[in-house]
């Protein structure tokens, strides 16, 4: 009989305690949820609820707070929350000195106790973060990902089923490029039950619909004081659960990229297909020629971002 599966999520906060409840909620595999030495009391209050909560829900995996990483050794999937969110007023490139610096401690740790394991990035200026995660684990490519083009996707799907007043599962829509304020809402491949969402939409509701998924997590943020996490949880157990049971889902990942979409060295929202091997392919599609410069535009800004963060 095969081995029970083991996540560990970096990052016992928002994100972190979502992340454990809907993978123990899953059944995916025995959850690992890590914080800092301050923090572990959080981590393991967080984790002892969930385990009691499957008493009551009816599933039953070990779930363990630590700060210790030898904890998390052999580790299937590991899921990086750790840092600051966005405050109100904040970008998310302003989070970048302070979050590159935990990012670069977390991947030095995962490099020492699971290098084979299969590494999914949330942290926020998220291109600059598994990026940097890439580099310093030398990690194999396919097996460091980043979240952020499912859950700026599943916004988008959002507003345009409010707006066409239809099922929000009949909308199929993909956002592309960097995570921030020049990501690219692809209408050309959007899609209401296979009919172009041209035809149902105006173009200038469209338009609306663009900007407010751009200014989504911003909108979140405005409301609440914090970043969203019920739903960036649930994109990044998606990615995981594609890679843990090989589901081969076509979905837009930050992924590394060498070549594909004119891009060199660098990660980006891209359609991918996840499934056992990790990003097992890079999807290159036909863009509009606007859509081609929307995302080279995002591109150039990922691009400086990263290098901001290669000066820090
Ligand atoms: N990619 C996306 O689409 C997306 C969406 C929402 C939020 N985010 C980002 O995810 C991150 C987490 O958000 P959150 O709301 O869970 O924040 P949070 O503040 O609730 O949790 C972050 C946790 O990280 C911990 N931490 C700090 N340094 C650490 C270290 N060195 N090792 C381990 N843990 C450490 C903190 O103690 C805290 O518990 C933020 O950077 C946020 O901007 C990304």
């Amino acid at each position: 009989m095969a081995a029970r599966k083991k996540l560990a999520m970096i990052g016992a906060g928002n994100i972190g305690g979502e992340l454990a409840a809907q993978a123990a909620r899953l059944e995916l595999g025995d959850v690992y949820l890590f914080d800092i030495p301050d923090k572990v009391g959080v981590a393991q209050g967080k984790a002892l609820d969930l385990e009691q909560r499957g008493s009551i829900l009816g599933y039953d995996v070990n779930i363990r707070g630590t700060s210790s990483w030898e904890d998390l050794a052999g580790s299937d999937v590991v899921i990086v929350t750790a840092g600051v969110p966005r405050r109100p007023g904040m970008s998310r490139d302003d989070l970048l000195s302070i979050n590159l610096k935990i990012v670069r401690d977390i991947a030095e740790n995962l490099k020492r106790v699971c290098p084979e394991t299969f590494v999914i990035v949330v942290s926020n200026p998220l291109d600059a973060m598994v990026h940097e995660m890439k580099k310093v684990t030398g990690f194999p490519s396919p097996k460091v990902v980043g979240m952020a083009g499912i859950l700026d996707s599943a916004r988008f799907q959002l507003f345009l089923a409010r707006e066409a007043n239809v099922a929000m599962t009949d909308v199929r829509a993909m956002v592309l490029g960097g995570h921030g304020e020049t990501m690219v809402p692809v209408l050309s491949y959007c899609t209401i039950n296979g009919i172009p969402v041209r035809q149902l939409i105006t173009q200038d509701r469209l338009q609306a619909i663009i900007e407010r998924t751009r200014e989504g997590g911003a909108e979140v943020v405005k409301l609440m004081g914090s970043s969203a996490f019920y739903a960036p949880a649930a994109a990044a157990i998606q990615m995981a659960r594609s890679y843990l049971f090989d589901e081969k889902r076509l979905l837009p990942c930050a992924a590394y990229l060498d070549g594909e979409y004119g891009c060199h060295d660098l990660y980006m929202g891209v359609p991918v297909v996840i499934g056992a091997n990790g990003v097992e392919k890079i999807v290159i599609i036909e863009l509009d020629a606007t859509e081609k410069q929307m995302l080279r535009n995002s591109a150039a800004a990922v691009r400086e971002l990263i290098e901001a963060g290669q000066r820090l």
